[in-house]
């Protein structure tokens, strides 16, 4: 993998997160975010791009943070693996 298409670990666990029901979220999926979980625009210079979740319900989500996860965008436990 090159750098270009590498995800960087934010955070090794995730981020939790009020969400509200029907709302829009993107999530960063390069790791290069100054606003982890969200995506910020710094997946420029990568091939990445951010993924769009709608929150089903309010209340907590749990955002991965290592971006590793299998469930995009949110945490499944491959953290602890890490
Ligand atoms: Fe990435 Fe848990 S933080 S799988
Ligand atoms: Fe990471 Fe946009 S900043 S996906």
């Amino acid at each position: 993998m090159t750098e270009k298409s590498e995800a960087r670990i934010a955070q090794k666990g995730p981020f939790a997160v009020e969400v509200e029901a029907g709302k829009a979220y993107f999530w960063c999926a390069c790791g290069r975010s100054a606003n982890q979980p969200f995506c910020d625009g710094s997946h420029e210079v990568t091939d990445l791009r951010p993924v769009r979740y709608v929150a089903e319900k309010t209340g907590k989500a749990f955002f991965c943070g290592c971006k590793q996860t299998g469930n995009k965008p949110l945490c499944d436990g491959t953290h602890n693996g890490l």
